[in-house]
């Protein structure tokens, strides 16, 4: 058996991705061109949406996502107390308002109860909720539909960067938009399919989906309905383009879709590969000292749960104080790291970031964090090397007491 480090995800690139790439480089576009199309046609049909826009990574298709279904200076969004930071970042790069909902310690989803208690609180306020993100954390679809019943007039974008390939209780894909606006994407290494770095939006509306169009390109059209100078005028020529509204590069090259798309036509492997992994540590964790030291994050339906992350609890005694199940934390993740295994923390609560710094409590995102590790968990993650995480996880279980 080896004893080569074990990293928490990593990346599956084979012969024919390599092929794909030196065919995008040997090819007229390097930048975005015909091969972002197909990568966009490909995921779009892969999800069951009307169509896709590729851009340059998760974080710009959430703020792709956010401007294009128009939120702005002053509007209020609510983001999950537990998610990456680009979830909450990118409604503050465009001038709105965070406000964060707690999450269920049990699944690191979106509390409901609590979402509907802030929304309510809010709008006695007489404040309007402009956008909520909710996050299927880990690969486990949140209940979007549910969301949509409790912010009828919200815009909604699924952070999906976790969920290529994870299906909503109604059998509808992650990334069909069927109770949402918006679907975003990350194809980061870590990610189900990578373009080493990369991310796409998919949208309900086409009107939606021409707007992040032309946002992911300094927001520049050519249509001469809508030049301001007459159409006629010898200013305006077949060279002629004008930008509407200010916006950035947020464009992926033809390099990194030619790798999508290779990557996309093996998600299905990389998603069996996934649960067959996730069902070996279920049944590892299901009895003995390990099932009374750890508990797996409940995330519903095996079949329909994308698999990103496999996250461990620290069961927490009744009534034992968070800090004692944190220090137990702390102890497993160097525990693992002195062997080689590389685990991980998803997430250190948004709020108490800096930049963030809410001022209200999150017992849930409190709980969660307290006690939550990622093993790992990617389609190269070989039987022997599980067995060597499944082996460190029993040694620290003899020695760990709450
Ligand atoms: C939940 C979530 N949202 C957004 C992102 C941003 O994606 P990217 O790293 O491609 O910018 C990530 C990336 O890890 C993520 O985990």
């Amino acid at each position: 058996m080896s004893d080569a480090p074990i990293p928490y995800g990593r990346q599956l690139v084979d012969a024919d991705d390599v092929e794909a790439v030196k065919a995008a480089l040997e090819s007229d576009f390097l930048t975005q061109g015909p091969r972002v199309a197909a990568f966009e046609a490909a995921l779009a049909a892969r999800v069951g949406a009307r169509g896709a826009v590729a851009v340059a990574n998760g974080t710009l298709a959430l703020e792709v996502a956010y401007a294009a279904l128009g939120l702005g200076r002053g509007d209020l969004a609510l983001v999950p107390a537990i998610t990456f930071l680009a979830t909450a970042s990118a409604a503050v790069r465009l001038g709105a308002e965070v406000r964060f909902v707690d999450v269920d310690p049990e699944t690191g989803l979106l509390d409901l109860d609590h979402l509907a208690a802030t929304a309510e609180t809010l709008a006695r306020g007489g404040r309007r909720v402009a956008l909520a993100a909710p996050v299927h954390f880990a690969g486990a679809p949140a209940d979007v539909a549910r969301v949509r019943d409790l912010l009828p007039d919200a815009a909604l974008v699924e952070d999906a960067a976790h969920a290529l390939g994870a299906v909503h209780r109604d059998g509808s894909p992650v990334g069909a938009c069927a109770s949402s606006d918006a679907v975003i994407f990350s194809f980061h290494p870590v990610k189900h399919v990578t373009t080493a770095e990369g991310g796409a939006i998919t949208f309900a509306d086409d009107a939606r989906r021409a707007l992040a169009e032309r946002l992911r390109s300094h927001g520049m059209h050519k249509d001469a309905a809508r030049f301001s100078l007459d159409p006629e005028s010898p200013f305006v020529g077949p060279w002629y383009y004008e930008c509407d509204v200010a916006s950035t590069n947020a464009r992926l090259s033809d390099v990194h879709a030619a790798l999508g798309t290779s990557q996309l036509a093996k998600l299905d492997h990389f998603l069996a590969r996934r649960r067959a992994l996730a069902a070996r540590y279920d049944a590892a964790l299901s009895d003995g000292l390990l099932a009374e030291r750890l508990v797996p994050l409940r995330g519903g339906d095996p079949q329909a749960h994308a698999r990103h992350l496999y996250v461990v609890r620290v069961r927490r005694d009744a009534r034992e104080p968070l800090e004692r199940v944190a220090a137990r934390r702390r102890d497993l993740f160097l525990f693992l790291a002195e062997r080689g295994i590389r685990a991980q923390v998803h997430y250190v609560p948004v709020p108490w970031q800096p930049a963030f710094r809410a001022t209200e409590n999150f017992p849930g995102a409190e709980s969660y964090y307290a006690s939550c590790l990622s093993l790992p968990l990617f389609p190269a993650l070989s039987d022997d090397d599980q067995a060597r995480v499944i082996d460190a996880l029993a040694e620290w279980a003899t020695r760990s007491a709450p």
